[in-house]
């Protein structure tokens, strides 16, 4: 009993470290993906809804802000932007996220929590997405306006 729980834990340590190591073997690839995919959804579905470029459809915005909640979810500061990942791969991370790894950390987190707390504007209509769109604008923009290189 004993012998099988320890194996099957060992087994699933050795599955995390492979997946981390599959990750980290491209971060800034993985990032920036995971950022396209948050903002397919954000633009590409909740905006265009609330400008009225799409009906509001409550099932589907709701499957957005999911998909943003899942990509948001998945992105691990301490991997995605690990030391040594500041440049290369056309990256428009700015430097200054690894000058000031706590207060990056502190606008992810706020990014990962405004989402779910947002699902109820989301889902309820047209006026509540708004509202939400808002928020959850906000915390793309305050990080991005301090972390992210204007790109041409
Ligand atoms: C905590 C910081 C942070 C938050 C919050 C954040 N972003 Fe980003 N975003 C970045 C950084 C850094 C990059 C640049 C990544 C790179 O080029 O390596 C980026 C890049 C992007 C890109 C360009 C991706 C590409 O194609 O290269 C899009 C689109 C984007 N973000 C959308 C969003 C949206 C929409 C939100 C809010 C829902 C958001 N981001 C929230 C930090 C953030």
């Amino acid at each position: 009993m004993i012998v099988t729980r320890t194996g099957f834990v060992a087994a699933l340590v050795a599955a995390a470290l492979t997946s981390a190591t599959a990750l980290a073997a491209d971060p800034i690839e993985t990032r920036k993906a995971t950022m396209k995919a948050i903002g397919g959804a954000f633009g590409g579905v909740l905006v265009k809804m609330v400008k009225g470029e799409k009906p509001y459809d409550a099932k589907e915005a709701e499957a957005a802000l999911d998909t943003m909640i899942a990509k948001a979810d998945s992105i691990d500061v301490d991997v995605l932007f690990a030391k040594g990942t500041a440049t290369g791969g056309d990256t428009a991370a700015a430097p200054k996220i690894w000058e000031d790894l706590a207060g990056f950390k502190a606008a992810m987190s706020k990014m990962k929590d405004t989402l779910p707390a947002q699902a109820a504007n989301v889902g309820k209509d047209a006026a509540g997405l708004k509202v939400a769109i808002a928020e959850i604008g906000k915390t793309c923009k305050s990080c991005h306006d301090t972390y992210r290189l204007e790109k041409n």
